[in-house]
């Protein structure tokens, strides 16, 4: 069989002129990207992650010119972050320009911008010329793609059709997603927590004279991020996350008014050290849906009273919506 021919930049961004959508990949995830300023290519992205319109997508740049042709307003703080945390997996919602196409912000007068802190990412929005906005590139619902190879399994026919080009780039860095601030004047609510930490952005505010004032929240609810629903990241079979019990403490596992027996339970590990556990997070609880003789999968986080909430807090978030049941409650931690 002949070698498929890797893909280029220059393809990619061939590509996305056509008004189609390219794989790209990140630091945090895999993206599924369009050109800003492509109609065709944005209704793309709905389609093909067959994504609910209420759900806004994250626009990315390659540098901060870019940022305001996008953004109506841009307070000093949002500079300061992005002085700070840019490029890198922190995502910044302020008002938009209300020339930017209303699907991409969902009807909201808001936009999520961020910098990607991958060379591939990078490089192929200097060559489209043009923002990219970019969902995560699996399934709505479904866990989020760390490799080339998960993006394949989710988009396999529309690869295969050459609907949408994969840009390979090995395994994201980060491997959980880009933390989602609102950014008032004083005000910062984290409305998804990610690869930058609530300790990083209260560190960043405390050092300065300017910002010490500003205060970091979170979102009552998910009232303010329409797509980071309750069940999300869910994995095929379904994950059991348990918050103190270990795995075989009960011989059966009862839910959604079906019953598992323990014994056709795969246990999945994360590492202790968080920034492995987000790294692996996804890969780990996609090797649990392909582990054979199994019906669910098991998870126990293990809490250490050492524990910051650093990273932890995003895989968290992440375990508690992937799971079909849960085990316990997650401790209260300081901040
Ligand atoms: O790391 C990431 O953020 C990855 C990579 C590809 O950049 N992207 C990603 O996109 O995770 P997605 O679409 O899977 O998640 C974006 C989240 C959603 O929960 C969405 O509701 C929220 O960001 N979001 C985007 N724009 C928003 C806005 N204007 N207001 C409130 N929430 C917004
Ligand atoms: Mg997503």
């Amino acid at each position: 069989m002949p070698t498929p021919k890797a893909v280029t930049i220059q393809d990619a961004a061939l590509h996305l002129k056509e008004g189609k959508c390219v794989a790209m990949p990140t630091e945090t995830v895999y993206g599924l990207a369009a050109r800003v300023d492509s109609a065709e290519g944005i209704a793309a992205i709905f389609k093909l992650k067959e994504r609910p319109h209420f759900d806004p997508l994250i626009v990315h740049v390659s540098d901060m010119n870019q940022v305001s042709e996008l953004v109506n307003e841009w307070p000093p703080v949002a500079q300061s972050l992005a002085t700070a945390f840019w490029p890198g997996p922190l995502t910044l919602v302020v008002k938009k320009k209300v020339s930017l196409n209303p699907m991409i912000s969902s009807g909201l007068d808001t936009v999520g911008l961020r910098m990607p802190n991958h060379p591939i990412a990078l490089a192929l929005i200097k060559a489209a010329g043009h923002p990219l906005a970019a969902p995560s590139a699996n399934r709505f619902g479904r866990t989020s793609p760390t490799t080339a190879a998960h993006v394949s399994l989710e988009f396999k026919a529309a690869l295969d059709s050459g609907e949408i080009l994969l840009l390979d780039g090995g395994a994201c860095d980060v491997g959980v997603e880009s933390t989602v601030c609102l950014v008032k004047h004083d005000q910062i609510i984290i409305l998804r927590p990610g690869g930058v930490t609530r300790e990083a952005l209260l560190e960043h505010f405390n050092k300065s004279s300017e910002f010490r004032d500003v205060t970091v929240t979170e979102s009552p609810g998910n009232a303010a991020s329409p797509g980071h629903t309750e069940h999300h990241y869910e994995t095929a079979k379904p994950l059991i996350v348990s918050w103190s019990e270990p795995f075989g403490a009960r011989s059966e596992y009862s839910f959604e008014n079906k019953t598992i027996a323990a014994s056709r339970t795969h246990e999945l590990k994360l590492d202790a050290d968080p920034r492995l556990a987000a790294r692996m997070l996804y890969a780990c609880l996609r090797e649990g849906d392909e582990h054979v003789g199994s019906d669910a999968l098991f998870i126990q986080r293990h809490f250490s009273t050492r524990d910051e909430r650093g990273l932890w807090e995003a895989i968290d978030d992440r375990l508690s919506r992937a799971a079909r049941l849960q085990i316990g409650k997650i401790p209260e931690r300081g901040a």
